[in-house]
């Protein structure tokens, strides 16, 4: 660059061109033109650089969801029918080992199965056969023991209800059905 050049006020002590000077003299310039065009320049930098990092975030968010959605569900062995009586509920983790769910017989050829944390604030609902319901002691709330409905108290969504599939005296958890909205 040229000293005449009007975006450059000084001459760096060498007497050399701004591009053959050090970097860092040409990252921090004295002169406000140039200090203006290094600060737009990095301003430019990091929009890119943020709109790519946020880019990047977004497809790898989309393709965690996809990979889920895309992975089949898991069949699990829960117990027998012959060791659960009418009116009796099992505890069993589905689908990890921390995720918590109560398996109730609420009648002969009738099973439910739903996660047992509560849709409030997640603490553990206790199945309650004889008032068809599933009780929440935290803020006592209630669901429905059929379908899993909130009945009473705070929760407003239904539990997750895992699906069930019994065959030969034994009984697996098969999958989480999707939401249903309560009515
Ligand atoms: S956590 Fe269940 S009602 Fe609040």
């Amino acid at each position: 660059m040229k000293p005449d050049n009007p975006e450059i006020c000084t001459v760096p002590p060498d007497g050399k061109p701004m591009e053959l000077q050090p970097q860092w003299r040409q990252d921090f310039p004295i002169d406000w033109p140039q200090d203006h065009y290094v600060a737009r320049r990095d301003f430019t930098k990091f929009l890119v650089l943020t709109s790519f990092a946020f880019s990047v975030g977004q497809f790898w968010i989309a393709f965690l969801s996809l990979r889920q959605k895309a992975e089949p569900a898991t069949r699990v062995k829960i117990g027998t029918v012959a060791a659960l009586p009418v009116g009796k509920s099992l505890v069993f983790a589905y689908p990890g080992e921390h995720d918590k769910c109560v398996l109730t017989r609420v009648e002969e050829n009738t099973f439910t199965a739903y996660s047992q944390a509560c849709t409030h604030l997640s603490c553990a609902v206790i199945p309650e056969p004889e008032k068809g319901r599933l009780f929440c002691p935290c803020h006592e709330g209630a669901f429905d023991l059929k379908t899993g409905q909130p009945i009473a108290g705070p929760p407003r969504r239904p539990l997750p209800r895992i699906q069930l599939d019994i065959r030969g005296g034994e009984i697996f958890a098969t999958g989480i059905a999707p939401e249903e909205r309560s009515l």
